[in-house]
Order: C-alpha cells, then structure tokens, then sequence
C-alpha cells in the first residue's frame, strides 16, 4: 500500500486517539474489589481507636476507585486489649492458624483485588491468608497495601505471591498506622499517587 506521509500522520493520529481512548475505558471498567481486615480498641502509639488504621485506607482506595469494600470481620473478634491482641496473634502465626471470618464475597467478577491488612508480626494477620486460600485468584490483578508501625509491607507481597502463584501481584502500598489515623490529607494524597502510579484512576 502506498500511503502518502501526510495520510500516514493522519493514520498515525487516529491509531494515538484510539489507543488512549481504549486506555482510558480500560482504567475505568476495571472492576476492583477492596479486601481488608483491619482492627479497631487499643493500638500501639494511638490509644483507643474507633477506626481501624487499614480501614481508613481502604474506603479511600474505595472512593477513588469506585470499588466494592469486603471487610474480613473474624468470626471471633480480636480483644481490644493490645497485650491481650499480641499473645493470640503470635500464637496463630507460630501454628499458621486459619481464624474464619464472617461471610463471603465473590471474586469471580472483578479484575483487581485490593488486600489490605496491618502489618502483625512482620507479616499479615493470618486470618488474611484464610481469605486468600478461600478463593481462586487465577489471573487476578492483586494489590497489596498495609498499615505498620514502621515495618512497611515487610515482604508481605512476596508471601501473597506465594500464597496465589497465578495472581499477578502489583506493587504494593503501605503507610504509617499512625499517619493513616491522624493526617488524612496526607493518607489521601499518597493514595491518589499509588493508584495514578497503577493507572487506575
Ligand atoms: C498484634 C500486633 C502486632 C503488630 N506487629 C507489628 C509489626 O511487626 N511491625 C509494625 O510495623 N507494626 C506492627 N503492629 C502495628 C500495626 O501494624 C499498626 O498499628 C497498624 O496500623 C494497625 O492497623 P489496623 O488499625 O488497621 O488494625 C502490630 C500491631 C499489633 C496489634
């Protein structure tokens, strides 16, 4: 085919504009689910909170996103006591103890799965992982984000990946507990980069 340059720029353009447009559609038909576990009562540093630090995290991501909150709520609660919270969490961490969590959700339908937890021990509360091994994450987009006292995701996503070999696991966000709790423009605004930076909003 003999396509002048003048024809070619033109074409050009129009592949250009097709393109974005498809980019832009995909960001927002994505469908994502928002996963978390988070804990409310006597935190470290925080005295006693009425909203947990992850939670806070989540219904960000939620509202930017327009995604559907799933709140991983054990069926025994963890004690609000924080002394009282370490000694059961590091006794499931040493047995990997299951802890079920209250209801369901179906993941068959959405595209990318948001898990958010606190950091326990160097790691997600267990109950995280009776989520994960609770359901077919084959071909899912992951995102791990967590709240800490100053650990980071401490190689949490690793262990996601590990947990879900066919998932495609994206880059993670974490943030202070302590940030999430008390400095919400902050909280949001780190948000708002994480999911620019994945191109979902
Ligand atoms: C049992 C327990 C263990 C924790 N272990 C760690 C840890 O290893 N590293 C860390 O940075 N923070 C640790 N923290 C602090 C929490 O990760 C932090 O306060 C988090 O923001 C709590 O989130 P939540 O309010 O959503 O439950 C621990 C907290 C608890 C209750």
């Amino acid at each position: 085919m003999n396509i002048t340059r003048r024809k070619f720029v033109k074409l050009a353009g129009t592949a250009g504009l097709l393109f974005s447009f498809g980019k832009v559609q995909a960001a927002s038909n994505e469908k994502i689910l928002i996963a978390y576990y988070s804990r409310t009562g006597e935190e470290y540093g925080l005295g006693n909170i009425t909203k947990g630090n992850t939670a806070i995290v989540a219904e960000i991501i939620a509202q930017k996103t327009g995604g559907d909150l799933f709140e991983i709520k054990p069926v025994t609660p963890y004690p609000d006591s924080y002394e009282e919270c370490k000694k059961i969490a590091s006794r499931e961490k040493a047995t990997k103890a299951r802890p079920p969590f209250v209801g369901s959700v179906d993941i068959s339908g959405y595209d990318t799965i948001f898990i958010g937890y606190p950091i326990w021990y160097g790691d997600a509360p267990q109950i995280v992982y009776t989520f994960l091994e609770g359901s077919d994450f084959s071909g899912k987009k992951i995102v791990p984000f967590c709240t800490h006292g100053g650990s980071g995701l401490s190689s949490t996503d690793q262990t996601i990946s590990l947990t879900c070999p066919n998932a495609k696991i994206l880059q993670g966000f974490e943030i202070r507990g302590a940030t999430a709790q008390n400095n919400f423009a902050q909280t949001e605004t780190r948000v708002v980069e994480h999911l620019k930076k994945l191109g979902l909003i």
